[in-house]
């Protein structure tokens, strides 16, 4: 007989062909409710102004932690800037929640060495975001030249501050579909190997060459993976007419890029956790001749997630890749709240608000088979030492 106290797994009382968890097969049904730790969401864009309302109500449904981009119209390049975001998010948090930013600094070639070091002392700031310019959605401050930036990479590596990088070339002459390769080629493997400690998140993975990568460097390199990569491959964007709402970037690869994505967030390795890069946009930005990269996904993150882990018989390892694997690389406590999902399908909005506009999310007017019922409270250590509260992020 199941203990579902212990395994914290509950059964469908219709289905008889039993499921695995942990090693172990349980007789009796298939899962309709199960309750894991809280998660945390290492990779999302929250935008600023208005839309905030949205976006922080979103990510605070359940998410402990978010790391929050730094990619705004005017973008987080020092402390101060740091601070100042920080503080126009608090005010948007629904009363109630146990939510913390946690921030990012947008690494520009003329950032200075003492600004790393006042982010790796401040209890807010969590990493360095490195854009090559030209890449993504406003990363025209950043890098172009990667050799001008490794003296901070350097400082970044002695007073030990994580480096997140979106890994994809811009190269006119390389093709859409090869950028993050070609970035692991020619930039990432020489900076990890001229870097050894440093600490680095291949962000938004989108390729079986970058799970290789990651696979076969040392345990200094992570990567996250969203739940879009994990559920489309670049069919969903450009068959039977193109699909702006599918548009992000890195774009969405091949099937067998796809497989050996889910593979890799299934698979228990550490180096792989979660992180959504829901990165929204108003509808009209996305329905236009030139159209923003950018899915929004904080609406259902981690029904995305349950979705995929359970169509590959694999739900015991959600846990681990939601909300133990990027904690554990961030050197942080693990969250203590739980969250319960069941077996509730519901239909996702057309269109969601978004400040004054609209912005359709992903799945609209589809339906998802999980719902989160519940997160269970606790007082949670946020510090990103791991020795205080969550009201040391008050100023
Ligand atoms: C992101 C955005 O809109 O800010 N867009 C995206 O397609 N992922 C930027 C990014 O993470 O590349
Ligand atoms: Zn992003």
């Amino acid at each position: 007989m199941v203990d579902h106290s212990s395994n914290r797994f509950s059964l469908c009382a219709d289905c008889l062909i039993g499921f695995r968890y942990n090693g172990r097969f349980y007789e009796g049904g298939c899962v309709n409710a199960f309750t894991i730790r809280a998660p945390d969401d290492w990779h999302c864009h929250l935008r600023d102004g208005d839309v905030l309302s949205r976006t922080v109500a979103d990510q605070s449904r359940y998410f402990i932690r978010s790391i929050v981009m730094p990619n705004l119209a005017s973008p987080v390049l020092t402390i101060d800037d740091a601070q100042a975001y920080y503080q126009r998010i608090m005010m948007h948090v629904p009363s109630g929640r146990q939510w913390q930013p946690c921030m990012t600094l947008y690494l520009t070639e003329s950032m200075d060495a003492k600004t790393i070091r006042m982010a790796k002392q401040s209890s807010y700031i969590l990493a360095v975001k490195l854009y090559p310019a030209g890449a993504t959605t406003r990363s025209e401050f950043g890098v172009s030249n990667l050799s001008r930036i490794e003296p901070i990479l350097s400082v970044m590596e002695e007073v030990d501050l994580p480096l997140l990088v979106h890994g994809e070339v811009v190269d006119d002459a390389c093709d859409i579909f090869d950028r993050e390769a070609q970035f692991i080629d020619r930039y990432l493997q020489p900076l990890v190997e001229k870097f050894p400690r440093l600490r680095v998140v291949l962000e938004h993975i989108t390729t079986q060459a970058a799970v290789q990568f990651v696979r076969s460097s040392s345990s200094n390199v992570a990567a996250t993976i969203t739940p879009h990569h994990l559920l489309l491959n670049r069919n969903d964007l450009l068959v039977g007419g193109l699909k702006p709402h599918h548009y992000c970037l890195p774009v969405l690869k091949r099937s067998r890029d796809q497989q050996a994505l889910i593979e890799a967030a299934i698979s228990g390795y550490p180096c792989f956790f979660l992180g959504t890069d829901s990165a929204p946009h108003a509808v009209d930005a996305k329905e236009s001749a030139c159209g923003c990269a950018g899915i929004y996904s904080a609406h259902a993150a981690l029904e995305f997630y349950a979705e995929v882990f359970e169509q590959h018989d694999a739900l015991g390892r959600l846990e681990k890749f939601a909300s133990e694997y990027g904690a554990r690389f961030y050197q942080l406590p693990l969250n203590e709240q739980r969250v319960t999902l069941v077996k509730a399908s519901w239909t996702v909005p057309e269109q969601l608000t978004f400040g004054s506009d609209m912005l359709v999310p992903l799945f609209a007017g589809q339906s998802i088979g999980w719902s989160v019922r519940d997160i269970e409270p606790v007082n949670n250590k946020c510090d990103k030492k791991g020795k205080g509260s969550a009201s040391e992020y008050d100023y």
